[in-house]
């Protein structure tokens, strides 16, 4: 007999992992290995949750029923439905993003809707539907590189970087344990440089942000969480990434290969088999891995001069 998650107790409909002390990892119960997974960062005076994700589950009961008692305050990497979504779920606490996916998310909220319901491409391309009640009527508080979000005895600082996977990402620094937020900029598993929500993004302009990073903040990052593939990962994953974009400018092809675990083996994957096809046997789209580090990107803007920068 299938088990009902929805009947389940609050505190196994989600279960957490510590990742720094008062930093969680938050996982959804559900077979869908592609689900962002939240953070929660806990300060003296406010705690902060990293993309409340794209779950039906209650992400909010668990976290203030399970995770912490403090007030919330929710951060949002970039405005990609699987990080956003659940947004809806927080109208009331103080929500950070950046200028462009604020932009992004103006734009979903005017599109039309068909029988009370929006259809949406996410991300990644699966089509959802979504109420009105989850596009939210919330007003961001905009940020971007060089502000800070104070939790009381803990700061975060949002790094320059220049999205690659969608050009409203944000970077986030916590000086307390020295842990990177990333979002979907850097990731393990694969990093999908495709210049989707970013026309100009190149395999140069990466290596850019990641000696960036490395050189103004290197001795300070003692882990990395990104949100989908596996967390914390290793600081040394950047010098990996780095020599990974440097095989790619000197000529090394990747693999015509860009199918990850996540769409091919996952039961609930939502693309159509056409568009997983087409993805599949774009000549254009490549994967390199090096290292543990994999890189999807497209051959025809690896450099700059390639897109007119
Ligand atoms: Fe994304």
């Amino acid at each position: 007999m299938a088990l009902d998650i929805n009947a389940l107790p609050i505190n196994k409909k989600f279960n957490r992992r510590l990742v720094a002390p008062d930093t969680w990892i938050i996982n959804p119960f559900a077979p869908n290995i592609a689900t962002p997974r939240p953070y929660v960062v806990i300060g003296d005076e406010y705690a902060l949750l990293i993309d409340p994700t794209y779950t039906t589950l209650p992400i909010r009961e668990y976290v203030e029923k399970c995770v912490t008692d403090k007030p919330l305050k929710v951060l949002c990497s970039h405005s990609h439905l699987d990080h956003t979504n659940d947004n809806y779920m927080f109208e009331d606490c103080e929500i950070f993003m950046s200028a462009y996916a604020w932009e992004e998310i103006q734009a979903r909220r005017k599109k039309e809707p068909k029988d009370g319901m929006w259809s949406q491409t996410d991300a990644e391309g699966k089509r959802v539907l979504m109420t009105k009640e989850q596009y939210g009527t919330y007003t961001p508080t905009i940020v971007g590189p060089g502000d800070k979000i104070d939790l009381g005895n803990r700061v975060l600082e949002f790094l320059p970087y220049e999205g690659i996977h969608s050009a409203g990402s944000l970077i986030a620094l916590d000086h307390k344990t020295g842990t990177l937020f990333t979002g979907d900029e850097i990731e393990c598993g694969q990093m999908l440089v495709m210049g989707r929500g970013n026309s100009t993004a190149t395999i140069e302009l990466l290596k850019e942000n990641l000696v960036r990073l490395k050189e103004g903040w290197g001795d300070q990052i003692k882990q990395i969480c990104p949100p989908h593939n596996g967390s914390p990962i290793h600081p040394l994953f950047l010098d990996y990434l780095i020599e990974n974009c440097d095989r790619i400018m000197s000529g090394i092809d990747g693999e015509m290969d860009v199918g990850s675990m996540s769409y091919i083996h996952n039961p609930s994957e939502g693309r159509d088999p056409e568009q997983t096809r087409k993805i599949l046997e774009d000549p254009d789209i490549l994967r390199s891995e090096w290292k543990g580090t994999s890189i999807v990107y497209n051959k025809q803007k690896i450099f700059k001069k390639q897109v007119g920068l």
